[in-house]
């Protein structure tokens, strides 16, 4: 698929002026610096670099946003490719948003997965999330088994 160019300006500020591309490759990411940036934008989630990357490479639908060869963006799927998926690590470099990103990389998720079911856990993207059609369904229960990331591929880089 070819990618989708984003390019979008605020109305009254040239220098805020990005041209960003959506697409689904793994090849050329830096694991570490997406852990960093993550980290500055308080959305790490304590998974090792390697241990994001697996997260990313295992999921059946992943997005990035990229402005040259810096990721700005990240957004996966989990689908049994069937009729249930779940929508995970959803983010925008906090330089970068307000400007469409995240809508393109959902939807181009969303793309992959017709008829399906499509949930996700939101504490703050509300506004997000109905912009594009999503509402919500309570209840939403979880349990983390035994201790979170304490699992074997959590214990190397
Ligand atoms: C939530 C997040 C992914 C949004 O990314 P983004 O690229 O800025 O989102 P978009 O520009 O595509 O926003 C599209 C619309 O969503 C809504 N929206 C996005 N961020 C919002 C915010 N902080 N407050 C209110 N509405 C917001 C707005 O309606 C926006 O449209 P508008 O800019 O024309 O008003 C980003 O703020 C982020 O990474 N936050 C930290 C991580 C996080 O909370 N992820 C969500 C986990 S469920």
């Amino acid at each position: 698929m070819l990618p989708l160019h984003l390019d979008r300006a605020c109305s009254s500020c040239d220098r805020w002026r990005v041209a960003v591309q959506i697409d689904s490759s793994l090849e050329g990411i830096d694991w570490l610096q997406a852990k960093a940036d993550l980290a500055a934008d308080d959305f790490d989630n304590g998974r090792s670099a390697g241990a994001l990357r697996r997260s990313f490479e295992q999921s059946q639908h992943v997005a990035f946003a990229r402005d040259g060869e810096r990721v700005v963006g990240m957004a996966r799927l989990l689908s049994d490719g069937v009729c249930n998926a779940y929508m995970v690590d959803v983010w925008t470099a906090s330089a970068y948003r307000r400007r469409g990103i995240a809508v393109a990389m959902i939807r181009h998720l969303l793309e992959q997965v017709p008829g399906q079911h499509v949930g996700l856990q939101t504490n703050n993207a509300q506004d997000l999330y109905a912009s594009l059609g999503f509402k919500p369904q309570p209840e939403f229960w979880s349990i983390v088994v035994g201790s979170w990331l304490d699992n074997a591929a959590n214990r190397d880089a």
